[in-house]
């Protein structure tokens, strides 16, 4: 049997998460937040003492380190529940790095197609649509201003209760845009068959009623 897959792609704090695990919850698929996995191995480095920068020292950890995410949205790294340490500062100011390096994101590619065999899914990332899930039955590349990105993210880190400016997230969201843009493999980009939705001046629920109307659309999916 084959299943559902939608690709949600698009750049840092574009609400692609929001978006996704909503629709995943209205459809009943199962979310699955790839960058949470590159922000779990970043963690690790940092755990082991070792700087993200330094390529073949995060890359010889990759035996060490396993990641899982469960039905509740919940990231395990190593059977230790990091869901909320890993969208702190030092994590989002590194993980770009992590994510660069070509060996490790084969390691997570394939877990992240394993999960697309086992159930339908609505996957968010930067490659989904590109590389991951070429076949992906939708396409989606959610984006919206720097501005607007650097704002909802100060708000939802607000929420959190994780101490930040706004100016710093305004320079880290533009910095790892350009970092997941150049990498050699599979950088952050548009596949040529996705849907751009510009959510800058969208609510939530305006995206993901796009989004349900486009899988609808796409698959024939009745509950979208
Ligand atoms: O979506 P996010 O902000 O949690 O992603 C964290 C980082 O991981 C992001 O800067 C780029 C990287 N990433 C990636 O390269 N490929 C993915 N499929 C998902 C995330």
């Amino acid at each position: 049997m084959s299943y559902i897959s939608v690709a949600i792609d698009g750049p840092a704090a574009a609400g692609k998460s929001t978006v996704a695990k909503k629709v995943a919850e209205i459809l009943g698929y199962t979310y699955i937040d790839t960058g949470a996995m590159y922000r779990a191995y970043t963690l690790y480095t940092i755990l082991k003492g070792i700087d993200p920068k330094d390529e073949e020292k995060s890359i010889s950890l990759i035996p060490e380190v396993h990641i899982t995410l469960t039905p509740d949205n919940k990231v395990f790294l190593n059977d230790e529940d990091v869901t909320f340490r890993i969208r702190q500062p030092d994590i989002n100011a590194n993980v770009s790095y992590i994510a660069s390096y070509k060996d490790i994101r084969l390691a997570l590619v394939e877990q992240q197609r394993a999960l697309a065999k086992t159930s339908n899914v609505v996957m968010d990332g930067r490659d989904i649509g590109t590389y991951v899930l070429p076949d992906a039955k939708v396409k989606i590349f959610q984006i919206a201003s720097v501005e607007t990105r650097a704002i909802r993210r100060y708000e939802e880190n607000m929420q959190k209760g994780i101490p930040c400016t706004l100016e710093d997230i305004e320079q880290d969201v533009r910095k790892r845009d350009y970092i997941d843009s150049h990498r050699e493999f599979a950088p952050l980009k548009a596949a040529s068959d996705s849907v751009l939705i510009d959510t800058s001046f969208m609510s939530v629920d305006e995206v993901v009623n796009e989004v349900l109307k486009i899988i609808k659309m796409k698959t024939g999916e009745q509950n979208g």
